[in-house]
């Protein structure tokens, strides 16, 4: 089947593309000897990691608990929850899978807090299961997090110590001010701000006999703009550089032939202004860049165009998306247009299935084992 016999609005991948972003992220860890923990919130899909995995992956990073769970029924082995858990359900939820699975599971638990700690230490004794515990260190962009001179590091390492459960591994940030950066040298000035707080706070803790393996860093911003500036770090856990999307590509850092992702749609009305295509925020999401006024980029459905080929995503309602005409670009009802979208991330996480691409050729569909789990799904 071609690219224009599929059924819209879906989400397609290009193969080769994919493969290439893995292999240019995985040669920038490699470089600089890091080991790479693909946050694997961008795909969601076990048979995506598995490709990750083949070119030097050593594990996952996940935010959610049951968004892990999936990988871990597929068999990885090693596993970071980027994210802070602070209740004690959910960590009972997953070592209950791990202790289901077949395998032993390195897991890694992210803490910012007194509370953070204390329910997993009450989950590991629990589960009777050790975990590791990475501190969430705050370098400057104010979501989670402890400030480097916050003397809670202090004593959060201390606890992490006492317990026979828990072995504290790590200092471990994201640093989201990449996504606002203004060049690839603001970009490379932010990664060595970032490591080099980290490391200040590592060694004040092993001026006390607390000693830190890892130093966790990574957003694809700060990946892409080049191993140099992640001299170190330990450890990288980029997402979006598996698919890419607007932002890489507004920041300068990739071209657009480098965005393995796009949403096939088709028009299904028009009027004076727009064409209307049958792709609204329930698949492409509400997701706004900083600077950007739109909702993705819209192309002929078989290529990305250049510039004068461009058309714009401009309103959105749950099932339509509302694509501003102009001048010289001219399309009729029931032809199909490819986006691409601000924010890939979430683009996943409303679809349940990918259609993987060779050229202008569907090989098959890739489900999405673990889209829609930013609620609980296993809960009850
Ligand atoms: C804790 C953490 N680590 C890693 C990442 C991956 O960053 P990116 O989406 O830029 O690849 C994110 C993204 O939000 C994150 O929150």
């Amino acid at each position: 089947m071609k690219i224009n016999d599929l059924e819209t609005p879906c989400i397609l991948l290009d193969k080769d593309v994919v493969i290439k972003n893995i292999n240019r992220v995985q040669k920038i860890a490699n470089k600089q000897n890091l080991n790479l923990k693909p946050h694997i919130k961008t795909h969601k899909s076990p048979f995506l990691f598995n490709w990750q995995q083949q070119a030097g992956a050593i594990g996952i990073t996940a935010s959610k608990v049951d968004e892990a769970i999936p990988f871990i029924k597929t068999g990885v082995t090693s596993v970071t929850l980027a994210y802070p858990i602070v209740d004690q359900r959910k960590l009972d939820r997953l070592l209950r899978h791990i202790n289901q699975s077949d395998q032993q599971v390195s897991l890694t638990i992210c803490v910012d807090s007194i509370l953070g700690l204390e329910v997993v230490t009450a989950a590991a004794m629990k589960a009777n299961y050790p975990i590791f515990i990475n501190l969430i260190i705050d370098v400057g962009y104010e979501r989670c997090g402890l400030d480097p001179k916050d003397p809670l590091i202090l004593e959060i390492a201390q606890k992490t110590q006492a317990s026979k459960y828990l072995q504290l591994s790590g200092l471990l940030t994201h640093n989201g001010l990449t996504y606002g950066a203004k060049s690839k040298k603001h970009i490379g000035k932010l990664n060595t701000s970032e490591i080099k707080q980290l490391l200040k706070v590592k060694k004040l803790l092993e001026e006390i006999n607390i000693p830190i393996a890892d130093i966790s860093i990574g957003s694809t911003p700060g990946v892409l703009s080049g191993a140099q500036t992640l001299t170190g770090a330990t450890e990288l856990r980029p997402g979006n550089y598996i698919f890419m999307d607007r932002t890489p590509f507004e920041l300068g850092l990739i071209n657009k032939n480098q965005i393995a992702i796009s949403v096939l749609s088709q028009i299904i009305s028009e009027n004076n202004h727009y064409y209307i295509i049958d792709a609204g925020k329930k698949i492409l999401s509400s997701d706004r860049r900083k600077n950007v006024e739109d909702y993705g980029l819209v192309y002929p459905y078989n290529k990305f165009g250049k510039r004068k080929k461009e058309l714009r995503l401009v309103k959105m309602s749950e099932e339509h998306g509302f694509v501003k005409k102009e001048k010289n670009i001219v399309y009729k009802i029931g032809d199909k247009l490819r986006i691409i979208p601000n924010h890939s991330c979430v683009v996943a996480n409303l679809a349940s299935a990918y259609c993987l691409l060779e050229g202008d050729t569907l090989l098959r569909t890739i489900p999405i084992a673990a889209s829609k789990t930013s609620h609980g799904i296993n809960q009850f």
